[in-house]
């Protein structure tokens, strides 16, 4: 249980909050670089509470900008590209992707131009992916996470549906490993557990987590049956599960963009060039109404993703945990927020928090990948079920 006032101090992602300023100090995907093109140059984002606009100048460079206009707050979304940056539709300011005002007509406004600039965050296209950073310089490197960098195999993207919950729910979802056995114990082709309440708990011997230096949580599972499992959540808002990266990236204090980045190895081990545009898709719907937040919209149940969701939603945009009784089984919980506010307070003491690159010789980070899709390839032991059914899910 938390007070309102820790709940705040861990959850709440805008700038200048104790959250969003850790949150600001690791690069977030805001885009899918294949929908980026020249014929639709600009989009918007909204991450971390700011509203951005997205675009590709017709020299190739990509920027990130504030929405709204310097001049006098129209959206650039609407702005025109040209060689030298984008040009404010209204009267037509011109930005460079540094954030430069290069012209103001209708007169040229030589103090303008040296006093003022527009609000604009470096950008990397990394994985198929448009990556920003919206923290203090330097910027670090986006980490060499072993699935992400891997060239024995390729990726893909599938984008979820935009989530009306805070980011740090999935996440302590991703820290909850005894959720799988019950909430995931029916779904398509899975046979009825011994009972609803217990689902397959029965099956599991032991949970264990612990903190790794590199940045992440593993969360360790032992079954009866002596299988093991045991995968990392990379710190702060990426669950690797099987052979994907969940990435939660936090739109506002009550909404999250949620994609996945899947690695699937060559059979034979040998070298693939992905592209720089990886295939990617996007994922239904998981409520109706699409748009409504719980009690009007109902849930659909019958996918673990889609199970999670339920859960991620209903606990409210954000979850009121002074209301909640944690138990002994909720000790990952417990460790994740323990481990978020610590990392927010060496933010506010000038330190870099946990995982943090800033080698950009780092060849690569062992997230125990292989280990990882061996297990998913012979079905998890939950029951007698082989419950790849589970492959897409967030435990
Ligand atoms: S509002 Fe953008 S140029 Fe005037
Ligand atoms: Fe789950």
């Amino acid at each position: 249980m938390l007070t309102k006032e820790e709940n705040e101090f861990l959850t709440h992602v805008g700038p200048g909050t104790p959250g969003g300023e850790l949150l600001r100090r690791y690069w977030h995907p805001v885009a899918v670089s294949a929908e980026l093109t020249d014929e639709r140059p600009t989009m918007f984002v909204r991450i971390l509470g700011e509203d951005l606009v997205l675009f590709k100048d017709k020299s190739g460079r990509v920027g990130l900008l504030a929405d709204h206009c310097s001049h006098r707050g129209a959206s650039l979304l609407y702005g025109r590209v040209e060689e030298r940056g984008i040009s404010c539709a209204y009267h037509g300011w011109l930005y460079d992707c540094d954030g430069n005002i290069l012209e103001t007509p209708p007169e040229r406004n030589d103090a303008i131009m040296k006093s003022v600039k527009h609000t604009a965050y470096p950008v990397q296209r990394f994985i198929g992916l448009y990556w920003a950073y919206l923290g203090p310089s330097p910027a670090p490197v986006i980490p060499p996470y072993d699935i992400w960098v891997r060239k024995d195999g390729t990726r893909k993207i599938t984008v979820r549906p935009v989530l009306d919950c805070n980011w740090f729910q999935p996440m302590e979802n991703s820290a909850d490993s005894p959720h799988l056995e019950i909430l995931h114990q029916d779904g398509a082709g899975r046979e009825a557990p011994p009972n609803t309440t217990r689902g397959f708990i029965d099956d599991v011997e032991s949970y264990d987590y612990h903190v790794e230096e590199w940045g992440a949580l593993i969360k360790t599972r032992v079954y009866k049956n002596g299988e093991v499992d045991a995968h990392p959540l990379i710190f702060p808002n990426i669950l690797r599960v099987g052979d994907r990266t969940q990435i939660r990236v936090p739109i506002d204090d009550t909404h999250m963009w949620h994609v996945v980045v899947a690695f699937t190895p060559s059979e034979d081990g040998s070298i693939v060039e992905d592209p720089e545009d990886l295939p990617f898709s996007y994922d239904a719907p998981y409520k109706d109404p699409p748009d409504a937040r719980h009690p009007v919209a109902r849930h659909k149940m019958d996918m673990v993703p889609q199970q999670d969701y339920m859960v991620w939603e209903t606990q409210g945009p954000i979850a009121n945990r002074a209301a909640e009784n944690l138990s002994y089984g909720d000790r990952g919980v417990s460790l994740l927020r323990t481990m978020l506010r610590e990392n927010i307070e060496r933010v506010q003491q000038g330190l870099d928090p946990i995982g943090i690159v800033r080698d950009p010789d780092l060849r690569m980070i062992d997230t125990n990948l292989d280990a990882s899709i061996a297990m998913e390839s012979r079905g998890r032991p939950v029951g007698s079920r082989a419950s790849r059914a589970n492959a897409t899910g967030s435990s």
